[in-house]
């Protein structure tokens, strides 16, 4: 199948961009300058531009599968150290979102397939929470590891040797865990905001004693 229409429709895009503000695209040809970075799921349905109203040039993001963070993987690492030490980003956010594919096979032990593996990471998640994760209404079990994927990616970052190399340099960064709401579209910030090794413990600490509460009610 042809997917000329999605050409047609970039060639529009540009020249409408272009008409609209005629230096639009000169001045993203040189630099890019970037004050975000984003690490969030590669489900169609959480582009991070859109959601954030953020435009070309202005966020470098990282994506995929339930938005993960493992200590080996070059991908992701190279991407968080050139967004760190070279585009010298502010805030780095790991988005996750509620109904995550990756996220719901993990807590079904679902086989899906090579993924199983990269899925691993976040039954680990899952196991280091299985009390309270039992303990909760069955309807909730996905919104709640959905939002501790989340905040065990945060920590997984802020421990890479990017993100303390950073802080021992004291360059002001801060890592912050969100989670999106696909059938609503809004961002939901879970408190879990560190902007140091320092504060790492206890942000996840009261990052997941909310976390606890909320879907205990
Ligand atoms: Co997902």
């Amino acid at each position: 199948m042809s997917l000329d229409h999605l050409l047609a429709h970039n060639r529009a895009w540009a020249a409408q961009m272009v008409r609209e503000r005629p230096s639009f695209f000169t001045n993203l040809k040189n630099q890019q300058k970037p004050k975000y970075m984003w690490i969030g799921c590669s489900d169609s349905r959480v582009p991070a531009n859109q959601i954030t109203g953020l435009e070309p040039g202005e966020v470098f993001v990282h994506r995929n599968v339930a938005n993960v963070v493992v200590h080996s993987d070059l991908n992701a690492l190279s991407t968080v150290q050139y967004a760190v030490d070279m585009l010298n980003v502010e805030h780095v956010i790991v988005c996750g979102h509620y109904g995550c594919g990756g996220v719901q096979a993990a807590l079904d032990n679902a086989r899906i397939g090579l993924a199983d593996n990269w899925i691993r990471h976040i039954q680990d998640v899952r196991d280091r929470y299985r009390k309270p994760l039992e303990g909760a209404l069955v309807t909730q079990r996905l919104d709640m590891l959905c939002e501790l994927n989340v905040i065990e990616q945060v920590v997984n970052l802020c421990q890479t040797t990017v993100l303390k190399d950073a802080w021992l340099r004291s360059h002001s960064i801060t890592v912050h865990g969100w989670i999106y709401g696909v059938s609503d579209g809004l961002v939901h910030d879970l408190d879990m905001s560190v902007q140091g090794a320092a504060g790492l413990e206890l942000a996840r600490e009261r990052a997941v004693a909310q976390v606890l509460s909320k879907n205990r009610r």
